[in-house]
């Protein structure tokens, strides 16, 4: 088992702003996992970028599933000794045409379960793997939804109290494991990518998947020197 090659893990990548990112790490020569529960999709995905760019590979993982996630961990320790990034990107916008006072306990739960939980208990399955490598960097794919600087601006048009409020907890989620990791060589930022044409919004974003991908891989591939505990878009820091 090579211990050299830099190894990346990016959930939700079988399209959209993760699978854009998933391409760029390997074309940065990252070997790649896409962290994916639709296996027929990112299989087919894959396969493109193995032809195209670099080393990518499928590891199925449902993020809201414990046992699921606890498996994929135990997968990647039988390939890899070492995960130099993880980018928690599974997201899901179910109230995205719902006023607040319409969202059930149900679609609230289910939300939290994929935008907070997920990115925790893959966070701490990994962290053996992260650990194991020199430096590592855990991107959380936040929102500018979820910042309540612009959420507390009644001229701001986005008003979701499932979506925002879990992109919220996500930020506070990023703070906590940065704290606890800031004397460590371990990085873990938070990034908004920008309003991105994808499935998640039904293509209505101005920006292109590699406009949304930029900051996470900026984040991905810190230096010593860079940033942890912040919450960044591709200009620089987004307000909390
Ligand atoms: N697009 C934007 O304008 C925008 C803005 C701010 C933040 N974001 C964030 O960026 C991230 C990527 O979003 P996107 O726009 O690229 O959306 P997308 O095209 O809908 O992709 C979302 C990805 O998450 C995966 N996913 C959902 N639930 C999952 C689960 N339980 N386990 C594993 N994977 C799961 C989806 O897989 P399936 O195919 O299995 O559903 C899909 O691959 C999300 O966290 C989103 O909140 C997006």
């Amino acid at each position: 088992m090579a211990n050299t090659i830099k190894t990346a893990l990016v959930t939700g990548a079988n399209k959209g702003i993760g699978r854009e990112i998933a391409g760029q790490l390997a074309g940065l020569g990252y070997r790649v996992w896409l962290g994916c529960r639709d296996i027929q999709r990112a299989e087919t995905a894959a396969r493109e970028m193995r032809q195209t760019i670099g080393d990518v590979r499928v590891l199925r993982l449902d993020v809201a599933d414990g046992d699921s996630v606890m498996r994929a961990a135990a997968a990647l320790a039988g390939e890899t000794r070492r995960l130099d990034v993880l980018v928690n990107n599974a997201g899901i916008a179910l109230d995205a045409q719902l006023p607040p006072s319409a969202v059930d306990m149900a679609l609230l739960k289910s939300t939290y379960e994929v935008n907070v939980f997920g990115p925790v208990r893959v966070t701490q399955a990994f962290l053996p793997l992260l650990r194991a490598a020199p430096a590592a960097r855990i991107v959380m794919m936040s929102s500018g939804a979820g910042a309540l600087a612009k959420l507390s601006d009644p001229s701001f048009a986005t008003n979701l109290l499932a979506y925002s409020s879990s992109k919220t907890a996500l930020n506070a989620v990023t703070l906590a494991f940065a704290r606890e990791f800031r004397n460590t060589p371990i990085k873990i930022n938070a990034a908004n990518p920008g309003h991105v044409a994808t499935d998640l919004n039904g293509h209505a974003g101005p920006l292109s998947v590699a406009e949304g991908a930029a900051v996470a891989i900026r984040l991905a591939t810190l230096g010593a020197d860079g940033p942890t505990g912040g919450f960044f878009n591709a200009a620089g820091p987004e307000p909390w």
